[in-house]
C-alpha cells in the first residue's frame, strides 16, 4: 500500500492507505467542514483538479457533480496522487435565526429555527446546520411543511459531541446558523393514502418518524399507521402524551413506546422496539416501513422487514445515525 500526496491549494499533505483523505487533511489542521464522516450529509465535498476520484468517493452525489469530479474526503481512499480544491458549490442555501430551545428529555432538546428564505422540504428529511466557525452536523426536520420556514430539530446530547453540547449549553434564541439544501430519501410520499405504514425509532430517531407522521396525517393517509418508540429506560422516551393525543384523534394511528431495560412499566411495551414490532406485526407485504436510529437496529429491522414480506423499495431507513446513540 502506498501513501499518496495531495496538494491543496499550496500545501501537499500525505495520505496514509486506508487513511480517508479527510482524516489526512484534519490531521494537518486544514480546515474542511464535515460532520457525518459517512458520505451521508455532503459536508466535506471536495473537487479533483487532475483526473477522476475514486469512484466510491462519489457515492450519493447527483450526476451533474460527479462530471464536474466533486467528491466526498470522509469516503475517499486515494488510488493515485491527487491535486483537489475547495468545493464552490453552494450546499448552505440559506440562514436561520434560532427562534427557540426546549428540552424534551434529559438528552435531548428541541431546537426551533426559522431560515431566512422558505426551503422545499419533506418531513422526514435532512439538513446540515453549520455554526460560524464551519462546525456542521445533520439533523432531520421533525415538523411537517405547513410550518413554512420554521423547522424544527431534536438534538440529542452526546458527551463530548462539539456541535450537540454546544448547542445544549451555548446556542441562544436569536443566534444565527446556515442551513444546506435539504437531503435525504428518508420521508413520507403521498399518493398511496391506502398503503399501511410502520415505523421503528430509537431515541432522537423519533424526529424524522414524527416529521413523517405528521405529514401522512396531514396529507389524509388512510392506512395505518404504527409507530414504535423505544428507549432502555423511561427517561429516555418523549412526546408520549402527545402521541398518545394524536392515537385518540385518528383512529388509523397506533402507538406503542417500548422499554427495554429497568423496572417493568404498565403501560409501556417491554423489549427493543423493533423485537416489539415485529413480534406484534407478523405479515407486511404491500408496507412502507420507515426506520431511524442505531446502525445496528436499522440493519436488524431491514432485514426483519423484508423477512415479513416488506419490499425493500419500501423500505427507509434514515441517510445518518449517531454512533453512540442506543440500539434500544
Ligand atoms: S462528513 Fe463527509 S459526507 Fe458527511
Amino acid at each position: 500500500m502506498t501513501v499518496r500526496k495531495i496538494k491543496l491549494d499550496e500545501q501537499t499533505v500525505l495520505c496514509q492507505p486506508d487513511e480517508p483523505l479527510l482524516d489526512s487533511l484534519l490531521r494537518e489542521n486544514i480546515e474542511i467542514s464535515h460532520g457525518c464522516r459517512q458520505g451521508a450529509c455532503q459536508s466535506c465535498m471536495l473537487r479533483s483538479l487532475k483526473g477522476k476520484p475514486p469512484a466510491e468517493a462519489q457515492h450519493g452525489l447527483k450526476e451533474g457533480l460527479k462530471r464536474q469530479n466533486y467528491f466526498l474526503a470522509c469516503l475517499c481512499y486515494p488510488q493515485q496522487d491527487m491535486e483537489i480544491a475547495y468545493s464552490h458549490h453552494r450546499d448552505y442555501v440559506t440562514y436561520a435565526t434560532v427562534k427557540a430551545k426546549q428540552m424534551l428529555n434529559p438528552e435531548i432538546m428541541q431546537l426551533v429555527i426559522e431560515t431566512d428564505e422558505g426551503l422545499d422540504y419533506y418531513a422526514g428529511q435532512f439538513v446540515n446546520l453549520k455554526r460560524e466557525d464551519g462546525l456542521t452536523r445533520s439533523y432531520s426536520i421533525a415538523n411537517h411543511r405547513m410550518h413554512g420556514r420554521q423547522l424544527s430539530f431534536h438534538v440529542r446530547r452526546l458527551s463530548g459531541g462539539q456541535f450537540s453540547e454546544w448547542a445544549h449549553q451555548e446556542l441562544q434564541v436569536g443566534d444565527r446558523l446556515a442551513v444546506s439544501e435539504p437531503q435525504g430519501l428518508c420521508y413520507y410520499q403521498p399518493g398511496q393514502p391506502e398503503q399501511n405504514l410502520l415505523l421503528i425509532g430509537t431515541g432522537s430517531g423519533l424526529a424524522p418518524l414524527a416529521g413523517i407522521i405528521s405529514e401522512a396525517l396531514h396529507d389524509g393517509h388512510r392506512g395505518d399507521i404504527h409507530l414504535y418508540h423505544g428507549s432502555s429506560d423511561l427517561n429516555g422516551l418523549y412526546w408520549v402524551e402527545e402521541m398518545r393525543s394524536l392515537q385518540q384523534r385518528y383512529a388509523n394511528f397506533h402507538y406503542t413506546p417500548c422499554i427495554s431495560r429497568g423496572e417493568p412499566n404498565p403501560d409501556k411495551a417491554r423489549g427493543r422496539a423493533h423485537e416489539v414490532a415485529f413480534k406484534d406485526l407478523t405479515a407486511l407485504k404491500g408496507w412502507r416501513v420507515y426506520l431511524c436510529g442505531h446502525p445496528d437496529m436499522v440493519a436488524a429491522s431491514k432485514r426483519q422487514a423484508f423477512m415479513a414480506g416488506a419490499s425493500l423499495s419500501d423500505i427507509y431507513a434514515d441517510a445518518f445515525h449517531v454512533a453512540s446513540s442506543s440500539v434500544d
